[in-house]
């Protein structure tokens, strides 16, 4: 709610016309009646401000979580939600107090020295939020805690940055990793948090939070690991195998036909299918290195039923999206998949709940709070003539019918190549029957999948990409190339590993128009 100033400091804007005509009268009162309404409107929502009592719902519900994700296309592999009276014994992690992290060479002296005397502290305290904005305050301090900690040293290599492509801020620090004090004297780079993947570095250095991210986790993991070989092969073999099984191993069949071929190879390949994905991209756990999931734009979640590409979580109210947190954040882990348990150190044997950490209720209720209130930076794009035409392209050609304004998705489903719709799903999901081509991996071969991509919102495009649900091409201009559809394509987003070129496929919409009719559509989509 933006500050409206007191009548008291606003007598220029009263004074600023001579009294007199009849049409200055009508000005001055129209003023008056818009700054009444407005301090109407205020009180109001002071009022309603005042009213706010946080209704903090008990998170984990065994019925609720066990109807809240899709399954699998492989049904008998979906994944089966550990219990609340287990989870509830996760011990909760504490929000503590960050601090900036800068590459070696933008550190201030005697930095880490002055960090090793901070005491640490405490930051989140539900028992003193009041209002909505103190709880959504406190929302953007979860989104940005971490949840993983490790050592400085990788981070504080002098080819950090220059081997990661890890963008900057303005003032020269990494904003997406944060130094921890959990103990005096103890510094860790604390990583994972939800703001590490979710928020937007731009050119400038500025932030946009909530927005697609453009961290290149995948090629930070892969640094890391590198650095470890150097020192110890044997170790960082064994680590990384162990990650990419826990991360991206599938169940249903054994050798994973996707993957095994990949964890068995040697070190420098098995990373090289990390380094290959691009920031805007990333090989979130239950997807696969060979279909990562391009980062969404959180900004106008609340407008939206279905949770990731493969529309794999439902939406139905704030409280799935705390659920979806606490399980993306830890807890989808240590279910199972048909007995695979990804955080188990054999993939099978039930993990002790007392060695792992989890959100609070309160905290995951405060970070959905603030995930509702972000929104979108201010559009540089005008409406003009071009944009106005190519809002009749958009109608003509029948995009609104799955990118319906004004979320600019229907909110549907749509089965990829090669599902076969379960009748159940017909009365319990939202489900278009059109199929629009595109590639299928993500959906029909991961833990992350359904059979089903969702129809994104096209809103904010014009400050995200790259696009497609692998994050196949950078721009709205490759998007509607049709050239993308040849084998000889050479795509301009993720690519995959030792690719050099591959179609794009599917989603042929807007692909067969004139130049001028897609310079006005893109014009246009960059408007919303
Ligand atoms: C390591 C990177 C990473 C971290 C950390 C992370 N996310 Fe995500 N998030 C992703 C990726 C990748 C996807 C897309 C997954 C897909 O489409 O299958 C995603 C998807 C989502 C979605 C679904 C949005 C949509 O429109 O489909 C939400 C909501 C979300 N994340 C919220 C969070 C929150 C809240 C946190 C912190 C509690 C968090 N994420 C932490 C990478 C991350
Ligand atoms: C039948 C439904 C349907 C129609 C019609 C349709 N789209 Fe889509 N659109 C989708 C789906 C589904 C996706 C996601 C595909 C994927 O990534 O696998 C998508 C993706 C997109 C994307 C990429 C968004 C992102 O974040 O990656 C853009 C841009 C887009 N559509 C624009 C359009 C325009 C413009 C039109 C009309 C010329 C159109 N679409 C017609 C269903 C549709």
């Amino acid at each position: 709610m933006p500050e409206i100033p007191q009548f008291s400091s606003w007598p220029s804007a009263f004074g600023y016309y001579p009294s007199g005509s009849k049409e200055e009268i009508v000005l001055r009162t129209s003023i008056l009646v818009l700054i009444l309404a407005a301090s109407f409107a205020c009180a109001q929502s002071r009022r309603s401000e005042q009213r706010f009592r946080a209704q903090v719902p008990r998170m984990w519900d065994d019925a609720a979580m066990a109807d809240l994700e899709l399954p699998l296309p492989r049904a008998r592999y979906s994944l089966r939600q550990v219990k609340a009276e287990y989870y509830y014994r996760i011990p909760i992690r504490p929000v503590y107090k960050t601090y900036p992290v800068y590459p070696i060479q933008n550190e201030p002296a005697g930095y880490i020295d002055r960090l090793q005397h901070e005491d640490p502290a405490v930051v989140f305290d539900s028992g003193k939020l009041k209002s909505r904005q103190d709880w959504i305050r406190a929302g953007e301090l979860v989104f940005d805690a971490p949840i993983a900690l490790f050592g400085m040293d990788a981070v504080r290599d002098p080819g950090f940055v220059a081997r990661t492509g890890v963008p900057l801020a303005s003032d020269g620090s990494i904003p997406t990793l944060r130094y921890v004090i959990r103990k005096k004297g103890t510094v860790q780079l604390g990583s994972f948090s939800c703001g590490m993947c979710h928020t937007r570095v731009q050119p400038d250095g500025s932030l946009i939070k909530g927005a697609q991210g453009n961290f290149p986790g995948d090629r930070v993991v892969a640094f890391s690991v590198r650095r470890l070989a150097a020192a110890d092969m044997e170790q960082a073999l064994k680590e990384a195998q162990y990650n990419a099984r826990s991360t991206f191993q599938v169940p249903w069949a054994i050798p994973d036909p996707l993957h095994e071929p990949w964890f068995n190879m040697p070190l420098a390949q098995h990373l090289a299918a990390y380094e290959a994905i691009p920031p805007g991209v990333f090989a979130r756990h239950r997807s696969s290195v060979f279909a990562p999931p391009q980062l969404p734009d959180l900004i106008g979640i609340a407008g939206r039923r279905y949770l990731d590409k493969s529309g794999l979580q439902q939406h139905r109210g704030i409280v799935d999206l705390m659920r979806y947190a606490a399980l993306n954040q830890g807890a989808d882990d240590l279910g199972d998949y048909g007995g695979f348990i990804p955080a188990a150190s054999d993939f099978k044997t039930t993990v002790d709940p007392l060695t792992q950490e989890r959100y609070s209720d309160e905290q995951l209720y405060a970070l959905a709070l603030y995930l509702y209130s972000l929104r979108p930076p201010a559009n540089p794009n005008p409406s003009d003539q071009l944009s106005e035409s190519g809002r009749k392209v958009f109608e003509r050609q029948g995009c609104a019918s799955c990118h319906t304004p004004p979320a600019y998705t229907n909110n549907k489903l749509l089965p990829a190549r090669g599902f076969e719709v379960p009748t159940e799903h017909r009365a319990k999901y939202e489900i278009m029957d059109v199929h629009v081509g595109t590639d299928p991996v993500l959906t029909m071969e991961t833990r992350r999948g359904t059979g089903y991509y969702k129809v994104p919102s096209l809103l904010g495009v014009w400050y995200r990409g790259p696009f497609e649900h692998n994050g196949s091409v950078a721009t709205l201009e490759d998007w509607f190339n049709a050239d993308r559809l040849r084998d000889d394509y050479l795509p301009t987003g993720w690519k995959g590993s030792g690719v050099e070129r591959r179609p794009v496929k599917g989603h042929e919409f807007g692909l067969k128009l004139t130049t001028t009719e897609k310079k006005a559509l893109i014009a246009f989509l960059r408007t919303l």
